[in-house]
């Protein structure tokens, strides 16, 4: 029996994306194996949003040549094969593909013809949706992604060179992989878009049309979504937060500078007040919403005061779970060749102390959840297996004793053994009562 051998890196686009193939591969008898050496076909799924991504994957390519069976077809998959095209087979010689993230359904073609090479970065919009088989086994979360591409063309961004223009996918497509993961076990469905909110299928039908139809589905407990542009946060989405109470209140609407100069040279045109305002409506319709960021520092140009700018709409808004980044120069972007690129010192510099902000925002919040009772979904056991880890909500992650094995089946769930004898179920929600908490995470017990 063949063996495969898939690794990705980067968005849970990418992690999408390996399922389809993993499911693709077992559809035609290969086994998975977690071993390079044993493998009959060694997969890189990549990611490039920043530099040390890409050098990351390449890296790995490296290690992997030295390990992997000579008689093995090897190659790798996603923005980095579409970044670096048929440089890739320069770089590394032993490839035999190169399939960019709209072009890996034409995995079979080398499967089919092994002595061939293949490369293929076309951006075939939504093709691969269709040829793809669905997933099968759902975890307990999944995640969907509703489109292809950004129309934004933020000026550091390289993700609409790899993965194109904005598509939508059709709306029954979407509702039916929110049906097939509801069936095969999910309990949580997390919307995936690089412009998620800019959704609209050819009957301009919204995101907020998918989370309707999703909350209806009984089995669907939560709903959530991600990534959200702040000015495409419609005022029917923005009130769906404080009238289906599926959708999770915790949002993730990426500001990336407190700047409006910085803003301005970045391509994201909107104001600091507009921004507030947006802030401010979601707020109005669900008061307990939190809002989490992606920031970059140390674009090209930004001065220390563009950087206290950043600093305080972080402390402003009190972003929590959020990402911040040291601007990477990326290939096909405009910021790239801007004047005024940031020592590396400095953007290190600033790094650390809008980072020290932002974990002093999580350790606020943490702080503010001890007492209450919030509804938290199984990840599964720790590491000692003696408790259980849960996301909040807000996605905190939340430790727990591990529960009595009679209220698993009070619960009527399906029951796991792990290694440590712990009874959980993967697809359960638990009211937890959060009982302490620090900067990373909360502790808590089942409440009664
Ligand atoms: N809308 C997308 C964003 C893709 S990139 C999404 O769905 O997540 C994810 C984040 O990486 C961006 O929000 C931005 O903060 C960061 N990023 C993108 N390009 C970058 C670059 N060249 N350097 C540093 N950070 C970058
Ligand atoms: Fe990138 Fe900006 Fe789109 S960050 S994915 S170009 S919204």
């Amino acid at each position: 029996m063949k063996t495969f051998y898939i690794k990705t890196f980067g968005c849970q686009m990418n992690v999408y994306d390996s399922q389809r193939i993993v499911s693709m591969l077992r559809g035609r008898g290969m086994v998975q194996t977690e071993s390079v050496e044993d493998a009959d076909i060694i997969i890189l799924n990549t990611c490039s949003v920043r530099e040390k991504a890409t050098n990351k994957v390449f890296s790995e390519l490296g290690r992997i040549r030295d390990r992997k069976k000579t008689s093995a077809l090897f190659g790798i998959i996603g923005c980095v094969a579409r970044e670096s095209g048929a440089d890739a087979f320069r770089r590394i010689p032993e490839l035999n593909f190169v399939l960019g993230p709209q072009s890996y359904h034409k995995l079979p073609m080398i499967l089919d013809n092994p002595d061939a090479r293949l490369l293929n970065i076309d951006l075939s919009g939504l093709e691969k949706f269709d040829e793809l088989p669905p997933m099968t086994d759902s975890p307990a979360v999944a995640y969907i992604p509703i489109q292809e591409g950004c129309n934004h063309c933020c000026t550091y961004c390289i993700v609409p060179y790899t993965r194109g223009r904005e598509l939508s996918r059709a709306f029954e497509d979407v509702m039916r992989d929110v049906r097939d993961a509801a069936a095969g076990g999910a309990i949580e469905i997390c919307f995936l878009g690089q412009n998620v909110n800019g959704y609209r299928d050819k009957d301009s039908r919204t995101l907020a049309d998918l989370c309707r139809d999703t909350a209806k589905i009984d089995s669907i407990k939560r709903i959530r979504f991600t990534s959200s542009y702040p000015t495409e946060m419609s005022d029917d989405l923005i009130e769906l937060f404080g009238t289906e109470p599926k959708l999770l209140p915790f949002l993730n609407m990426p500001i990336q500078s407190g700047s409006p100069d910085v803003l301005t040279r970045m391509n994201r045109p909107y104001s600091l007040e507009l921004y507030i305002d947006i802030v401010r409506k979601l707020r109005a319709a669900r008061s307990d919403i939190q809002i989490s960021s992606d920031f970059i520092v140390g674009f090209p140009g930004e001065t220390d005061a563009d950087f206290e700018m950043t600093c305080d709409i972080a402390r402003l808004v009190g972003y929590i779970n959020s990402y911040s980044f040291k601007y990477s120069p990326r290939p096909h972007t405009a910021a790239a060749i801007m004047r005024d690129q940031i020592p590396e010192n400095i953007k290190k510099e600033r790094l650390k102390i809008l980072d020290d902000i932002l974990t002093e925002n999580n350790r606020a919040f943490n702080e503010s959840c001890v007492g209450q009772t919030m509804s938290c979904l199984i990840e599964g056991p720790d590491k000692t297996g003696r408790h259980i880890i849960a996301r909040t909500p807000y996605m905190q992650k939340v430790i727990v004793p591990a529960m009595p094995e009679q209220r698993v089946e009070e619960q009527k769930s399906k029951r796991v053994k792990n290694k440590h004898q712990l009874s959980y179920s993967p697809t359960l929600l638990l009211s937890v009562k959060i009982t302490s908490a620090n900067k990373c995470s909360l502790r808590g017990e089942i409440a009664a």
